[in-house]
């Protein structure tokens, strides 16, 4: 599932930094670099992407909860 569309990011790598980082943004952003370059993905409500960086955390903590 794509979540930063400028670099190419998908939510498996997005998934490994919330493993290492929980739900520091600036630090999953500088990990993955989702987010650093138009920033439409920080939004919820991106359309360019399938999964938005924060929807991306989220859905990521949720799962590893489990
Ligand atoms: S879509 Fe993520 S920075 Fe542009």
């Amino acid at each position: 599932m794509l979540v930063c569309e400028c670099n190419e990011i998908e939510y498996d790598a997005i998934k490994e930094a919330v493993k290492k980082h929980g739900d520091n943004l600036d630090a999953i952003m500088e990990e993955t670099d989702a987010g650093t370059t138009c920033g439409c993905c920080l939004e919820d409500d991106c359309d360019k992407v399938e999964l938005p960086l924060p929807l991306a955390i989220k859905k990521a903590l949720e799962e590893l909860a489990k």
